[in-house]
């Protein structure tokens, strides 16, 4: 319900221009390179608050470099039964087992046709569950956007472990680069102490560094079992999961030796956590959970935050951010 509205009044431009609050995302400390393009900030909207990208244009206002629309399939779905999103406010945290609902690729590329004034700035988020129907909704919305993230981690979306199987992934990539020279980004599932999957995702992760993939997101939300959702289990997201992106991301940064770029997501929810991942090799952070608890203001909050210690550490440019943040 909460996101609901949000979601309503980002739909009203205006409500947000008398804010103003855009303002950070146009310093020329935090300008960003990434796969070639420049953005105005490094911090972005992760994929999943936007499904259907009806508000990229009114979101992108508050101060993010890019967004990221979808997680869009091909044909419109309705995702998992109800409940299928809890917050656990102490933590600041949600589970969330959507499954992807969406009205389908057709509807967000009517959406997407709309901000040609920004799609220099739009990262769509796709998945699918057949290769073919990935291959077409990427050449359904291939003009209309900066790059495409492929989403292969939903841990809540059955059937899209297929492209976890190396062989697959590599299949996929190949067949997306025949189609578009738009820089491809793999969303990986991450691991953890509790899960037993690194050696299998590093072997994803090496199979897409010999694919040429330009981009990677060091993460997804945590698989969590959970009696309040009505699937049984869903994806974990928010500030608890923050140390295990960091481990993730620095151990991933080892091997990809500055072949791809990394974008951060998992738990990021300041201008310290953002400073941490800029710090330990990647290019830029998205956030979702700790938008949807500290609100529309946090973007230009963290944007501020990040000038602020950038300015304290005598760093003039995003890419010589290193060490720990300064104490302030
Ligand atoms: C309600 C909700 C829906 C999400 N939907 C998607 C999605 O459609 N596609 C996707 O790649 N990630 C999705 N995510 C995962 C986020 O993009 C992000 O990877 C994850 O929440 C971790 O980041 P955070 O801690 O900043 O939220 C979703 C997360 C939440 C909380």
């Amino acid at each position: 319900m909460a996101h609901r509205v949000t979601e309503l009044s980002l739909r009203i431009p205006y409500i947000w221009n008398l804010f103003n609050i855009n303002k950070s995302a146009g310093n020329k400390l935090l300008e960003t390179k990434l796969f070639g393009n420049t953005y105005p900030s490094p911090l972005a909207l992760a994929a999943g608050f936007d499904k259907d990208c009806n508000i990229l244009n009114n979101v992108i206002k508050l101060g993010f470099g890019f967004v990221t629309g979808g997680t869009v399939t091909l044909t419109s779905r309705p995702g998992n039964p109800k409940p299928r999103v809890i917050r656990i406010t102490k933590d600041k945290a949600i589970i969330n087992a959507l499954g992807f609902p969406g009205k389908g690729i057709e509807y967000s590329v009517k959406n997407l046709k709309k901000y040609q004034s920004i799609k220099k700035r739009i990262i769509l988020s796709v998945s699918g569950t057949i290769e073919d129907e990935i291959i077409e909704c990427i050449e359904l919305s291939k003009d209309l956007i900066s790059a495409f993230e492929i989403n292969i981690s939903s841990p809540n979306t059955s059937g899209l472990k297929v492209f976890q199987e190396p062989s697959r992934l590599r299949g996929l990539i190949e067949s997306v680069k025949k189609i578009t020279d738009k820089p491809i980004i793999i969303k990986f599932p991450p691991w953890n102490n509790s899960l037993d999957n690194k050696k299998e995702i590093l072997k994803l992760i090496e199979t897409s560094l010999i694919t040429n993939v330009e981009g990677m997101v060091i993460s997804n939300s945590h698989p969590k079992e959970s009696k309040s959702i009505k699937v049984g289990r869903g994806g974990y997201s928010g500030e608890p999961i923050f140390p295990d992106t960091l481990k993730m991301l620095r151990q991933v940064q080892a091997i990809n030796n500055g072949y791809a770029d990394i974008i951060a997501c998992g738990g990021i929810s300041s201008a310290n956590d953002l400073w941490k991942v800029l710090a330990s090799g990647a290019k830029s952070g998205q956030i979702y959970t700790s938008l949807v608890y500290q609100g529309p203001s946090l973007p230009s909050k963290i944007n501020n935050g990040l000038i602020n210690l950038m300015k304290i550490a005598g760093i003039n440019k995003i890419e010589d951010i290193n060490g720990d943040p300064p104490k302030i």
